[in-house]
């Protein structure tokens, strides 16, 4: 059966990984959370002081760092940074507070870019994140783009939190993913947009079995269309 690249994008906490992930694991395809990956770079940058307005330096970073995933023992994928798994660290809240400054930066888009794509050449790939439909993959077979009520993004991110046992308050949850949201879409490199072609869904009153559902269908007929 041919295989499809399926691009899902959208603002902060919509449930694009968890969609990603469990679409991936029902049609055998690849999960990558592009989001884990400028993540990690920005763990780097302030684990070593990297000035963010320093191009030299910031290559020089960039050439430092090897990303890769890993699937654990839940069978769910880990990020891993030159050889250490450093998926706890990236998801705290001193990475959220910086991410998308690091985001911005045209070497670091660059890098992950053609990282993602080199991830992606053989299709047969899940990868979500704010700019795979329209710059990572722009021809892949199935794009969508998630949104969904903020306050309802804001209180998924705190339960999604705390079943990994960290604590943050609902106003400093909101507080941050309204700024990544605004940083993200007022970019100059690849801000977040919906790529023409990609297909609209609100997630606000839908459940995760409802949103996979409704994916796995789309993608089952986008893999047994002909060309
Ligand atoms: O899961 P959540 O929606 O909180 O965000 P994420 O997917 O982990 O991404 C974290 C941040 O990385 C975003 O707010 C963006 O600033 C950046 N990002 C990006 O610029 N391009 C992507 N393809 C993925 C993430």
């Amino acid at each position: 059966m041919r295989k499809i690249t399926i691009a899902i994008d959208g603002y902060s906490a919509c449930g694009k990984s968890t969609t990603a992930k469990e679409v991936a694991a029902i049609l055998g395809y690849r999960y990558i959370d592009s989001g884990a990956m400028y993540r990690a770079v920005t763990l780097y940058f302030l684990d070593n002081h990297i000035s963010l307005t320093n191009p030299k330096e910031i290559d020089r970073a960039l050439s430092q760092i090897h990303l890769s995933f890993h699937l654990n023992s839940h069978s769910a994928s880990d990020a891993f940074m030159n050889g250490v798994n450093v998926e706890n660290k990236i998801r705290k809240m001193r990475i959220s507070e910086n991410v998308s400054q690091v985001s911005t930066i045209k070497e670091v888009r660059h890098a992950m870019v053609s990282q993602q794509r080199k991830l992606g050449k053989d299709k047969g790939i899940v990868m979500d994140g704010r700019d795979i439909g329209s710059v990572v993959f722009p021809n892949a077979e199935l794009k969508l783009f998630l949104t969904a009520d903020i306050q309802v993004r804001a209180y998924r991110r705190q339960q999604e939190l705390l079943e990994k046992d960290k604590l943050v308050d609902l106003d400093t949850i909101l507080s941050n993913i309204t700024d990544r949201d605004r940083i993200d879409s007022t970019r100059k490199e690849s801000p977040l947009i919906k790529a023409k072609d990609a297909i609209g869904l609100d997630t606000t009153h839908v459940t995760i079995d409802e949103q996979v559902d409704e994916v796995v269908r789309m993608a089952i007929s986008k893999i047994l269309l002909k060309k």
